[in-house]
C-alpha cells in the first residue's frame, strides 16, 4: 500500500468506523468539522444527471460509494440531507439500540427520498457500519471486505459491482489504493458494456500522492484526471502535530499550503474517470458544477 507512510501523519479514527450505530461516528466527525461529503455532493449529482442523460434513462443510476462507512454518501446524495440534519437527527432523536436506531432512521429517511431511482451500493471493511447502513435503507446491497488484505471478491459480490455504474469516494482513498481499486475496475459496469460509463467521480486530500491511483486507472484504460480549481474542504486538523506532519507531506508533493491546509483545514482534489470516449462530455459536467 503506497499511503502507508502518509497515513501515519493522520489522525485515526477506527473506533468509530466500527461502532453498531452511527452516534459516535457522527460525534467525531463534528468535533472536527468533517463535510468532504457536503462538498463532493453537487459533482455526484452531476454525474448521476449525466449518466442518465447519457444512458437515455434506459437503466437506473447504481452508484457504489467506495469506503462508504453508514451510507452517508447516500443520506446526503439520494436522501438529500445536509450534514447538520444527520447529526442533529442522530444527536437527539435516533436510539442508541441497533435495531431500533435503523428503524427510526429509515422512518426519517423515507419522506426524503429525493431519487427514487438511484440505488446505492456501499464497499468498505467496517461490517457494523454496512449492516446499519443497509438495515436502515441507506444501501439497497453491500461489500464487506478488505481489498487491501488481498482478500477476494466472490461471485455474489462481483456480480454487485458488474452492475454499477458509478463509482464515488470521499475520505477514503488512502485508507484503499490501487489494490482494492484493481478489485473494483475489473469488474466495474461489465454487465453493460454497450452502456455509457462507469463513470467515476472520487476525492483524493492533497497529502496524498495521486500516481498510484492514476496509474492503477489507466492500467484499466480509463482516462482519470483532476479537476482543476476544485479544492474541497474535508476536516479541521484534529492537532498542530497533524498539521505539521501533512503541511510538510503537500509541500514535498511540490504544492503551496498557504490559504488551505496552513489555516488549519485538510482539503482534497476532485477527480474524474471514465472511457476515454466518454471522458469529455463527464468532464465538462462536472467541471461545470457552481457549488
Ligand atoms: C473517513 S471515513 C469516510 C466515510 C464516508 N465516505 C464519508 O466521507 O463520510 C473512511 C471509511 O473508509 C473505511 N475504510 C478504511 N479502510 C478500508 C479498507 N481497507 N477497505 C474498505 N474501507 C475502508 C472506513 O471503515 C471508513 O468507513
Amino acid at each position: 500500500m503506497k499511503y502507508k507512510s502518509a497515513n501515519e501523519a493522520k489522525a485515526t479514527f477506527d473506533d468509530v468506523y466500527h461502532a453498531a450505530t452511527p452516534h459516535a461516528y457522527f460525534n467525531e466527525m463534528d468535533r472536527h468539522q468533517y463535510e468532504i461529503g457536503e462538498q463532493a455532493k453537487p459533482y455526484f449529482l452531476a454525474a448521476i444527471k449525466h449518466l442518465q442523460a447519457a444512458n437515455q434513462g434506459k437503466l437506473p443510476p447504481r452508484l457504489l460509494d467506495l469506503g462508504c462507512s453508514y451510507g452517508v454518501g447516500s443520506a446526503l446524495v439520494k436522501y438529500n440531507c445536509t450534514y447538520p440534519e444527520l447529526s442533529e437527527f442522530f444527536h437527539e432523536e435516533a436510539p442508541l439500540n441497533h435495531q431500533t436506531c435503523a428503524a427510526s432512521t429509515r422512518d426519517w429517511l423515507q419522506p426524503r427520498d429525493a431519487h427514487p431511482d438511484l440505488e446505492c451500493i456501499g464497499l468498505d471493511c467496517s461490517e457494523e457500519a454496512l449492516s446499519f447502513a443497509e438495515d436502515a435503507g441507506l444501501l439497497c446491497s453491500t461489500i464487506a471486505r478488505n481489498f487491501e488484505e488481498s482478500e477476494e471478491p466472490d461471485s455474489t459480490e462481483r456480480s454487485i459491482m458488474r452492475n454499477c455504474n458509478l463509482l464515488t469516494s470521499t475520505g477514503a482513498i488512502g485508507y484503499v489504493g490501487e489494490k482494492t481499486l484493481s478489485v473494483i475496475l475489473k469488474q466495474l459496469g461489465k454487465a453493460y458494456p454497450e452502456n455509457a460509463a462507469p463513470f467515476v467521480v472520487v476525492t483524493i486530500l492533497r497529502m496524498f500522492d495521486p500516481r498510484p491511483v492514476q496509474n492503477c486507472f489507466e492500467s484499466f484504460r480509463y482516462r482519470f484526471e483532476k479537476v482543476p480549481g476544485v479544492c474541497l474542504r474535508q476536516r479541521h486538523f484534529a492537532d498542530e502535530q497533524e498539521q505539521e506532519q501533512t503541511i510538510d507531506l503537500i509541500r514535498r508533493r511540490g504544492l503551496d499550503p498557504a490559504g488551505l491546509e496552513s489555516e488549519g483545514t485538510l482539503y482534497a482534489d476532485l477527480y474524474v474517470g471514465s472511457a476515454p470516449s466518454d471522458f469529455l462530455a463527464l468532464f465538462a459536467a462536472i467541471a461545470n458544477v457552481k457549488p
